[in-house]
Order: structure tokens, then sequence, then C-alpha cells
């Protein structure tokens, strides 16, 4: 089985390598070569646990291969994946499908066999339709069979992600050229099926519609637990006693319910966006959503209030260390991050911040507010703060000892926006600390 992947981002590299790791032979295409001269150096330009070791292995036996030529990518391939970017279109938040359309384009020329194009980037719905019109218009003469096969990759656990999926869903058109799209689908996928993972068998239109509902439920799921947290906080009850009183409901489950300063990421808030304009498109408006968007926004802006009222209404003159910047632990994507909002509030505010973050600090350079000091490592970032605040939770905060902390620091405040410490144990060391939705 040959499959060509077209795009080296985040879902082309991980799924390419994951593909070749199930044995198929797999030549990645981008069309940035800097990408593909650091990937031929064995260099990753992501951050991904595993994946370098996962590459590295596979460029070795000889499965995997990287380049920017299409028509070397197709020779003999038995299906290519869409793996390029839509990004949120500038104005008014839509997919910008410019990069999907193109790469469709490109791949009806290059065809000399009847081949199955699979969409795995996240696109509205009905773009697998369009992408049909459109290789059908360059290429009435060759059958190019159409499939949506959405990813639902975490950053940070992509691999496992994709080598365990709770489910695959494969979206594909009606008739016999579907059902050989669906056969294809089948054969590549086959290794999960020693581990029964369900494939849920659709129209293009639903996996589309699947894939965004998935993440707009997710995203619901967190700014819901965080409104309760707001109200916890309010009536002196704890949210995770709550979230886990309520999770362990199966109909609810106990997943994504852990309260934070708001989510982030290159998926929930683009894929929000893209499928509340849809329904509006559509006039089948979904308001959850939107509203799940208003709270999630506002969120991160309440965070560095927060933090302000944590010192008194005023911290001008003041030094916070801020730990964490990316959007969760085990990245350095910085998409959408709540660090983006948080950290210019604070210096807007007249404070001086010092952050620190394992790995997304070179990312954050350019995004954040120049005169943020960035330190060397989390004590670094604590020296002669006047507040600590927790905005991403990396393992190597929650092993932090008070009394290293306290020795760094001048004041005593500790805003722990990811609970990653015991309440107990910080205020019995003298902080003044606070969490979310916990007493
Ligand atoms: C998400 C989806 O999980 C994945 O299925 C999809 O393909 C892409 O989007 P990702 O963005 O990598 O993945 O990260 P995820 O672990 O889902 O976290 C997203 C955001 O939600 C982060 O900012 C995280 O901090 C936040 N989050 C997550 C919470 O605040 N609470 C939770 O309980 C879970």
């Amino acid at each position: 089985m040959r499959i060509a992947m077209i795009g080296a981002g985040y879902v082309g590299l991980v799924s390419g390598a994951c593909f070749a790791e199930f044995g198929m032979q797999v030549h990645v295409i981008d069309a940035d070569p800097s990408k593909i001269t650091a990937l031929h150096e064995g260099r990753i330009p992501i951050y991904e646990p595993g994946l370098d070791a996962l590459v590295a292995d596979n460029v070795r036996d000889g499965r995997l291969e990287f380049g920017t030529s299409l028509e070397a990518a197709m020779e003999g391939a038995d299906a290519v994946f869409l793996a390029v970017g839509t990004p949120s279109r500038r104005g008014d938040g839509h997919a910008d499908l410019s990069y999907v359309f193109a790469a469709a384009e490109q791949v009806a020329r290059a065809a000399k066999t009847p081949i199955v194009l699979v969409t795995k980037s996240t696109v509205p719905v009905g773009t697998g339709r369009k992408i049909k019109e459109i290789v059908t218009r360059i290429r009435p003469d060759l059958e190019i069979s159409v499939a949506s096969n959405p990813e639902f990759l975490r950053e940070g656990n992509a691999i496992g992600d994709f080598m365990r999926p709770d489910r695959v869903v494969v979206g594909t058109e009606d008739g016999p050229v579907g059902e050989r799209a669906r056969e294809l689908l089948r054969r590549i996928y086959r290794p999960l099926f020693l581990m029964e993972t369900p494939i849920v068998n659709t129209s293009l239109e639903t996996a589309e519609l699947t894939k965004y509902a998935a993440n707009a439920f997710l995203a619901m799921k967190i700014s819901f637990i965080n409104e309760i947290a707001d109200l916890c906080e309010k009536v002196g009850a704890d949210v995770h006693d709550v979230a886990r009183g309520v999770g362990l409901d199966g109909r609810i489950g106990r997943k994504f319910l852990h309260p934070g300063p708001g989510y982030g990421g290159s998926c929930f808030p683009k894929d929000t966006l893209a499928v509340a304009r849809t329904a509006r498109d559509f006039e089948s408006p979904l308001t959850l959503i939107e509203t799940t968007i208003a709270v999630n926004d506002a969120r991160k802006g309440q965070m560095a209030d927060r933090i302000i009222a944590a010192l008194g209404g005023n911290v001008s003159g003041k030094t916070i260390a801020v730990l964490g910047l990316a959007f969760k632990p085990e990245t350095d994507d910085m998409r959408d991050a709540p660090s983006l909002v948080v950290v210019p509030k604070l210096v807007e505010a007249g404070a001086t911040v010092r952050a620190y973050d394992p790995v997304a600090m070179d990312h954050a350079k350019g995004l954040l507010p120049d005169g943020v000091h960035y330190a060397s490592g989390a004590l670094d970032a604590a020296k002669e703060a006047d507040a600590l605040v927790v905005l991403t939770e990396w393992n190597e905060f929650r092993a932090l000892s008070p009394e290293a902390l306290k020795k760094a620091m001048r004041g005593r405040v500790l805003e722990d926006l990811r609970n990653v410490y015991d309440p107990l144990t910080m205020r019995e060391a003298g902080f003044t600390y606070r969490s979310i939705g916990r007493p």
C-alpha cells in the first residue's frame, strides 16, 4: 500500500509517520522546502513527544520519505491524503480553504491512475462535494473517489491517539465509487481492527460535521465546568468533586471537565468559530456553541483581572512570575493560548512579567509584548516575584517545592489557574493561595 500525504504540518507528519509504522509506504510532501530540508536532516519542525523517534525509525526502514514533488509522491499511490492547513479566514471566522482546493487541483492534474483522495484537514461541511466538483472538472477522464477521514488527535498525545483511537470516521461518496474508497480505508486502518476500533462509515457531509460536533462538544464541556468552577468559588463548593460526581454518570463522562483559564490550541477556538459561522449561513444557529465561544473568550481576560485583584487591584511596579505559556503542556504551540491574553493585560497594567515555559518560549517571544523577561527555569521566573501564576500544567511545575518558591519570591500570592497544587499544603506553607473552583 502506498500513501501520498500532502502537508508536513502537525496532522500530516503524525499521520504519515503512523501509517508508515502500520507498514505502509508513505511519501509526505510540503510546499515549504525548508520544512522538507529539516526533515531530511532529521529535525522535526514541531514538538510532539515520540514523533522524532517514530519518524527516524520509519525513514531508516525505508517506509517513510519526504519531498516537495507531488508527482513523485503520487507515483503508484493508492491513496492521497490532504493534510494542509485550514486557518480561520481573517474577518469572518470561516475556515480558509484555499490550500485545500489548490492541493485538490494539483492532485487531479498529477493523477495517472484512478485514486482515492482523502481529506484529513478539518474542513467545513460541503467541502468534500466541492473537492469532487474540482477534480471532476479537471479530470473527467479519471475516477477520483473523494473521502473524508477527520483526525481527532490531541497535541502532546497525537501518536497514542492515532494508534489507539476511540473510533475512525470515514465519509465517502454514494455508490461503487464510494465503496472503493471505503474498502481502501478499511485496508489502511486494518491494524486497528485487532483492538476492535469501531469504524463509523458515513456520507462526506456527516464525516465533516462529526469532526466539528466532537470538538464543539468538548469545548462546551470545558466552558461548562469553568462556569461551574466560578460558581463553586462563590458558594464554597469544590469543582473537582462536582466534576467527579457528575462525570461518573456514564451519560456525561469524566473527561474534559477540568477547569482552567479557558481552552486554546489549534482546534477548539478555530473549529467552534467555523461551525458556528456555517450554522448561521444555513440559518440553523448553534446557540450553545456561540455562547461557549463567548464564555471562553471572556474567561482569558477575567484571569488577568483575577491576578490583578489578588495583588490588591494595582500591579504597577509589581513583578509577576508566569509559569507556562503554551496552550497546554507537552507542546510548544502558542495558538490561542490563554497567555496571549493574560500576559499583555498584566504588562499593560504596569506589571513586570517574568515568564517561563519548558518548550514554548521561542514561539512566545514574537507574540508577547516586548519587556517580558524570559527566565531560565521556574525558580528563576519566581525570583523577586510578588505573585506566581500557573498558566500551563507542565509536570515540572507540580514538582516545585513550596520552600524553594518562597525563598525565590518576594511576595506570597500564588494563583494556580490549573489546580496543580494542594490548597492546604500551599496555605500551610504561607502562600495566599487560590486555585480555580476550590474552597
Ligand atoms: C483537541 C481535541 O482534543 C482533538 O480531538 C482535536 O483533534 C484537536 O483539538 P488539542 O487542541 O491538541 O486537541 O488539545 P486538548 O487536550 O483537547 O486541549 C484543548 C484545550 O482545552 C487546552 O487549552 C486545554 O488546556 C483545555 N482543556 C482541556 C481544559 O481546559 N480542560 C479540560 O478538561 C481539557
